[in-house]
This record gives structure tokens, C-alpha cells and sequence, in this order.
């Protein structure tokens, strides 16, 4: 099944595919409990799952994968919940670099970084660095990121820029304000998938979603596979993008 899967379903327009796919990854706990496991066991199938589609976007021919690891309100869950949750995106690191260096994939990472964990820290800048001159996927993981933070921190760089006599308050538009955001080098997403059914964008970037076609599917995260991208594709490809024209 996957083999077949391997290339373009032929149904897909390559013409007309999302340049920049952003998902939100939820439902690793219901997978879990759905089965009886504790919930890091449903966010360790989530890894899995999010390799696979990142594999998918680079077969199919998108340019843009951004995914959402970890929110500024996910620290309220259970430390241990939070402290699995570190550590597992660090191992990952380690273990899958070799191989996003093999496939060409650049990663960056996008939220809060500094107050994530020092071995973490360095583990991200690390692979970003390794990565920063490949030229295939860009691939990018919020993590302790939140959409307000995010438009945030760019008012406080403008403002300092304009305090300073940089820039004068009325040449902030939106050109400048997007280059103040974390996502500066890559383009506004097309597409947003959310998994297991919720429909909310849980303060992921909402800057960037201005014009984001939605789709949510009930699948759990762990669950989203080649099959669940292929549906999303279709149904993203039948809508009629009108940016508020008619
Ligand atoms: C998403 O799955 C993963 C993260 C937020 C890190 P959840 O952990 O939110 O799973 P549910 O929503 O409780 O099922
Ligand atoms: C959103 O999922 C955050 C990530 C997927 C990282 P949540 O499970 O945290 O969102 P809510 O709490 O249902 O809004
Ligand atoms: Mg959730």
C-alpha cells in the first residue's frame, strides 16, 4: 500500500497542490487511552505518524510542512506529561537528524526556544545549523509556541525600531510585520489539518492563517496517515480560494 502510494495519487493536480501545509497534531491522548496505554505512549506513535507525513510532503512535491509540538498553554498539563514530552523531542532530534540531512530536509524550529530546556536548546540549534543550506523540505516545528506570544514579540521589535528612529510608525505594514515573525523565510500556510475532530486553531499562527484553507479531520493524530493526507489534498483541491474576491 505504501509503495503504491510512493508518487502523486493520480487524481491529485500537482498544479494545484497547498505550497505550505501546517498541521496541528492532536489527539495522541484519545489514542492512547482508546486503548488502554498512558497518553506518552499515544505522543510517542504521534512521532511516527509526523515522520511519515513529512516523507509524504516530500514525495508529493510540497514545499512546506509546519507542525505543532508544543503550545505556550501546554505547559498546564502534568509536569511529567511536559518533562516526556522534552525529552522525546530531544531523543527524536538526535535519532533523526542523520536522516533529514540524508533526505535534504531543512529544519527550523519556531515559539519560545529560550526557556526550553538547555539540552534541548542545543540539540535544536544544532540541527538547524547542520540543515540551514539544504534545499528540500522546509520543515518546521512550533514548539512553546503560541500564536499571540509570536505577534507579540514582533510590536516589541518594532516598537524598539521606531523608539530608535529606525522607522517611522507609518511605513509598519504588513510586509515588515510578517518579517518580524518567526515564520519570516517561509510563506503564509495554504492548508491547516487539524486531527480528532476539534474545531479550533488553539492559538497556532494565527497571523499567518489570514487566508488558510481548514480542514479537520476526526482521525487522531497517531492514525493520520498517506490515506488521511490524500483525502485532505482532495478536499483542499475542490474548494474555491477567493481571498475576498468573487
Ligand atoms: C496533541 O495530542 C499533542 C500535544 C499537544 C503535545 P494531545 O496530547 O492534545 O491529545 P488529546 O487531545 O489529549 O487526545
Ligand atoms: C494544540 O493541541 C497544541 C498542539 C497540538 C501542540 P491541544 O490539545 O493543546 O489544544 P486544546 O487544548 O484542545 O485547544
Ligand atoms: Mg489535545
Amino acid at each position: 500500500m505504501q509503495t503504491l502510494l510512493k508518487e502523486l495519487p493520480r487524481d491529485l493536480d500537482q498544479k494545484r497542490l497547498p505550497r505550505h501545509v501546517a498541521v496541528i497534531m492532536d489527539g495522541n491522548g484519545r489514542w492512547a487511552k482508546r486503548r488502554g496505554l498512558p497518553r506518552i505512549i499515544g505522543h510517542r506513535q504521534g512521532v511516527d505518524a509526523l515522520k511519515n507525513l513529512l516523507r509524504c510532503c516530500d514525495d508529493w512535491g510540497i514545499e512546506a510542512l509546519t507542525a505543532y509540538a508544543f503550545s505556550t498553554e501546554n505547559w498546564g498539563r502534568p509536569n511529567e506529561e511536559v518533562d516526556f514530552l522534552m525529552t522525546l523531542f530531544e531523543r527524536v532530534l538526535m535519532r533523526e537528524l542523520q536522516e533529514m540531512m540524508e533526505e535534504n530536509v531543512r529544519i527550523e524550529f519556531v515559539g519560545n526556544l529560550a526557556v526550553l530546556p538547555r539540552s534541548l536548546q542545543t540539540q535544536i540549534a544544532r540541527s538547524m545549523t547542520l540543515t540551514k543550506e539544504n534545499t528540500g523540505i522546509q520543515f518546521t516545528v512550533a514548539t512553546n509556541y503560541g500564536g499571540r506570544q509570536e505577534i507579540l514579540q514582533a510590536a516589541r521589535a518594532i516598537a524598539t525600531q521606531v523608539q530608535q528612529g529606525n522607522i517611522q510608525p507609518d511605513e509598519i505594514d504588513e510586509a515588515l510585520f510578517s518579517q518580524h515573525l518567526y515564520t519570516a523565510n517561509v510563506c503564509d500556510p495554504d492548508l491547516l489539518i487539524r486531527t480528532s475532530g476539534e474545531m479550533r486553531l488553539s492559538n497556532f499562527l494565527l497571523w499567518q492563517m489570514a487566508y488558510a484553507e481548514i480542514y479537520i479531520t476526526d482521525a487522531l493524530w497517531p492514525d493520520f496517515d498517506r490515506g488521511e493526507f490524500h483525502r485532505a489534498l482532495s478536499n483542499y483541491q475542490q474548494r474555491s480560494r477567493r481571498f475576498g474576491k468573487i
